[in-house]
């Protein structure tokens, strides 16, 4: 038999061909995020689904009665929206794509780095609402990268491509993470591991975020901690917006504790807290560290890998539950 598998968003187009030939496959038309009862439904009438961040998938939608899923195949890295830990217990699989985004992330931390650093959207907001003057020689005058420090906090595949386009840009780098990397990948990027995150952020430039989100990791990044970075530093998330305190960071920016900030990812998504937009010294961007039509088509195609290998009786090759 066929298995039959929900697509909660629309996925670019190669990949919903790839599911349509492989599997009896339910778009999501309207691509609205899915209200609770339509997941409900779904989780008693397909035998697996293709779910995004916009999914809320908690214990009680795991463990619903007269269940039907199998597997959850997760189009993207981070899965602090479903309960693993529950999928795991009502023996659901669930499978996330570690690989195809890494490249577009790191590219989008630098742009956010640059942004901040550079004040591009500072300018371009001044610009496009008719205030430019004209040149001046002290007009908006930011800093550059060249010769900083990047500190990583979290050195996974994400941070280790940010490192190594920072390198590319002449900074050197320091990271925090649970588990050191080796001595070849800290030779290769010349990254230097520190002790704790109060050091790290303390002696670097730029502090960018690559770790996941959950409770975990929540608010690690508080009033706390950016009260022991330079004046002239620089906050970058792509990572999740539940590291951040996000109200501390605003409040950091507002007093000039900080120079600056690049923010792709909220605590409440879409909502951002109302004191970071009216400020000028932070970069806002819409969560789109994976959007480039690569990573995009690469993460639906690890998806539905994921998911042939399940309905083929093998072990998911990015299996997280
Ligand atoms: C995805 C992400 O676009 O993969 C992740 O963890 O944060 C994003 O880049 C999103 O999660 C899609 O579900």
């Amino acid at each position: 038999m066929i298995a039959s598998v929900l697509a909660t968003r629309r996925l670019p187009e190669a990949v919903e061909r790839r599911l349509a030939a492989l599997f009896r496959t339910v778009l999501n038309e309207s691509d609205e995020p899915l209200g609770r009862e339509v997941l409900e439904a779904a989780m008693r009438e397909h035998d697996a689904l293709v779910s995004t961040i916009t999914d809320r998938i908690d214990a009680a939608l795991l463990g619903i009665e007269g269940r039907r899923v199998q597997i959850i195949a997760n189009f993207g890295t981070g899965t602090d929206h479903i309960d693993v830990a529950a999928a795991k217990e009502a023996g659901i699989v669930v499978t996330n794509t570690p690989d195809a985004l890494t490249e577009a992330t790191a590219e989008l931390t630098i742009l956010l780095m640059l942004m901040a650093a550079r004040r591009a959207g500072e300018g371009e907001r001044i610009l496009r609402a008719g205030d430019w003057k004209g040149w001046g020689p002290t007009h908006m005058i930011g800093q550059g990268l060249t010769g900083r420090t990047l500190g990583l906090v979290g050195f996974g595949r994400i941070g280790q491509r940010t490192a190594a386009k920072a390198r590319g840009l002449g900074m050197s780098v320091r990271y925090f993470s649970r588990s050191r990397a080796s001595a070849e990948i800290e030779d290769w990027l010349e990254a230097t591991a520190v002790e704790s995150l109060e050091d790290l952020a303390s002696e670097v430039d730029i502090l960018s975020i690559h770790i996941p989100g959950g409770s975990s990791t929540r608010h690690l990044v508080d009033g706390q901690l950016l009260a022991r970075m330079k004046s002239t530093a620089i906050v970058v998330n792509t990572a999740r917006g539940s590291v951040v305190d996000e109200r501390a960071l605003a409040e950091a920016l507002a007093e000039g504790r900080i120079a600056a900030a690049g923010l792709d990812v909220y605590e409440q998504e879409p909502e951002v807290e109302p004191m970071l937009l009216s400020l000028p010294n932070v970069v806002l961007l819409p969560h789109l560290g994976s959007a480039t039509i690569e990573a995009r088509t690469g993460m639906g195609m690890q998806a539905v890998d994921n998911l042939e290998d399940y309905f083929a009786g093998r072990t998911p090759r990015n299996r997280v539950a």
